[in-house]
C-alpha cells in the first residue's frame, strides 16, 4: 500500500555537499565555521531585514526574543491561543503571563478587532502567530502597538516568505521568529532564526543565544544568557535549503490550489483562505470539519490512516489545555472560535513531493470517507 507522509524534507546532493564541506573544516559546533554567518546574512536579506540571529529551535528563538525585549515577572504579553504551546511556553520561560487572544474564524489567526479590550497597563507585548502560513492582518496589530507602546513579535515558524501587504513576514514587527524543524518550509533539522531590523536587538539576541559571553574578557559575562546556538553543520544545511526556498513555495501553493480545486465543492469543509492583503504559503493544507461532518474527525482520520494517508490534527488552544497554568479568570469561554475549531480540524499531506496523483487520491479518500461518515 502507497503511504503519503504530511511532509517530508526535501533534501539532495545540495545539503549533502554544503553539510560534508562544513564537517571537513572540522566546523561542527554553534560557536565557528563560515555557514552561520552566511545563514544568518542570507536568510535576514531573504526576509528583507537587516539582521538575523540563527538559533537552536523555533521555541528557543521565541525566548530569546522576548528575553532581548527584556520582558520578565509582572508583564503580560497577549498571544494568539491557537499556535504550537511552544509559542506560549517562551512566554513562560521569562516569568511573563501570556493571555490568549481568540481567532479569526477563516484565518484561524490571532482576532486584532480583540486586542485593544485586553490591553492593560502591565501589558508589554504582542505575539502574532501566522498559522498554517497565513500572514496575521497586521495593521490594525501594529496600530494597537503604537498606541500602547507594545512589542510585536512575530512568530513565522510556519510561514517562511509568507507576504502581508506585498511585505515577507519577519519584519513586520520588532522581531521575528522562524523554526527549521524537520517538517518546515525550510529545514535544519532543528534550528531557529530571529530577525530584526533594530542593530541593539540584534547584538542583544546574539549575546543571551551563546552564553552571554563577555566582551574583553570572554569569561566576564555580560548577564545570564542561554546556550541556544546553531551548529555549523546546521547552518550548512540551511543555505542549502535556502537555494530551493522558491521552489518549495510554489509547490506548496500548486499543492493548495489543487485541493481547493477538488474539495472546492464540499459544503462540510472549511478550506485555507487567502485574505486580499495575504499571501498564504499554505505551509500545511489544513482543513475544518463542518454541518454534518463536524464531530467525525477521529472516524475519518482514522479512515484516511487505513488509505495510508497520514494527517495531523489541529493544535489544541492554550484555553483548552489541561495542564498548562491559565491566568485567573480566564478560560475556554474566552476564546469560542478556537474553541469550534480545535476538536474539528486537521490537515492533509502537503510535502512538496507529494503529486498530482496524491493530491487525487487524498482528496477522493476524503470526500468519499465524509459521505460515509457523516450517514
Ligand atoms: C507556530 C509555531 N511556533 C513555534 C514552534 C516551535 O518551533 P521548534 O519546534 O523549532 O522549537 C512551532 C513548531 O514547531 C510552531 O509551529
Amino acid at each position: 500500500m502507497r503511504r503519503i507522509p504530511v511532509a517530508q524534507p526535501l533534501l539532495g546532493a545540495n545539503e549533502r555537499e554544503k553539510v560534508l564541506s562544513a564537517l571537513d573544516a572540522g566546523a561542527i559546533s554553534g560557536a565557528f565555521g563560515e555557514w552561520i554567518g552566511r545563514f544568518e546574512r542570507e536568510f535576514a536579506a531573504y526576509c528583507d531585514c537587516a539582521h538575523g540571529v540563527a538559533v537552536s529551535s523555533g521555541t528557543a528563538a521565541l525566548h530569546v526574543a522576548l528575553a532581548a525585549l527584556e520582558i520578565g515577572p509582572g508583564d503580560e504579553v497577549l498571544v494568539s491561543t491557537l499556535t504550537n504551546m511552544a509559542t506560549f511556553f517562551a512566554v513562560h520561560y521569562t516569568g511573563a503571563t501570556p493571555l490568549p487572544i481568540d481567532i479569526e474564524p477563516d484565518t484561524l489567526n490571532l482576532d486584532p478587532r480583540l486586542l485593544e479590550g485586553k490591553v492593560t497597563e502591565r501589558t508589554k507585548a504582542i505575539v502574532v502567530v501566522h498559522l498554517f502560513g497565513h500572514p496575521v492582518d497586521m495593521d490594525p496589530v501594529l496600530s494597537v502597538a503604537r498606541k500602547h507602546g507594545l512589542f510585536v513579535v512575530e512568530d513565522c515558524a510556519e510561514a517562511h516568505g509568507a507576504q502581508y501587504r506585498g511585505k515577507r513576514v519577519g519584519g513586520l514587527g520588532h522581531i521575528g521568529c522562524f523554526s527549521f524543524y524537520a517538517n518546515k518550509v525550510i529545514t535544519t533539522g532543528e534550528g531557529g532564526m530571529c530577525t530584526t531590523d533594530d542593530p541593539v536587538l540584534a547584538e542583544r539576541m546574539r549575546s543571551l543565544k551563546s552564553l552571554a559571553f563577555g566582551g574583553e574578557n570572554k569569561f566576564m559575562h555580560a548577564g545570564i544568557g542561554f546556550n541556544y546556538r546553531m551548529t555549523n553543520l546546521q547552518a550548512a544545511i540551511g543555505c542549502a535549503q535556502l537555494e530551493k526556498i522558491s521552489a518549495i513555495l510554489e509547490m506548496k501553493r500548486e499543492i493548495a490550489g489543487e485541493y481547493n480545486r477538488l474539495l472546492g465543492g464540499c459544503p462540510d469543509l472549511l478550506l485555507p483562505v487567502e485574505k486580499d492583503y495575504a499571501r498564504n504559503i499554505y505551509w500545511m493544507y489544513h482543513i475544518v470539519l463542518r454541518g454534518r461532518a463536524s464531530g467525525g474527525r477521529t472516524d475519518l482520520m482514522a479512515r484516511l490512516a487505513e488509505d495510508g494517508i497520514e494527517t495531523r490534527e489541529t493544535f489544541i488552544p492554550y484555553t483548552l489545555q489541561q495542564h498548562l497554568p491559565l491566568p485567573e479568570g480566564v478560560g475556554p469561554a474566552d476564546c469560542p472560535e478556537a474553541g469550534k475549531v480545535a476538536f474539528s480540524g486537521f490537515y492533509l499531506p502537503s510535502g512538496p513531493e507529494i503529486d498530482r496523483g496524491d493530491i487525487a487520491f487524498v482528496a477522493d479518500r476524503l470526500l468519499h470517507a465524509i459521505d460515509s461518515v457523516s450517514l
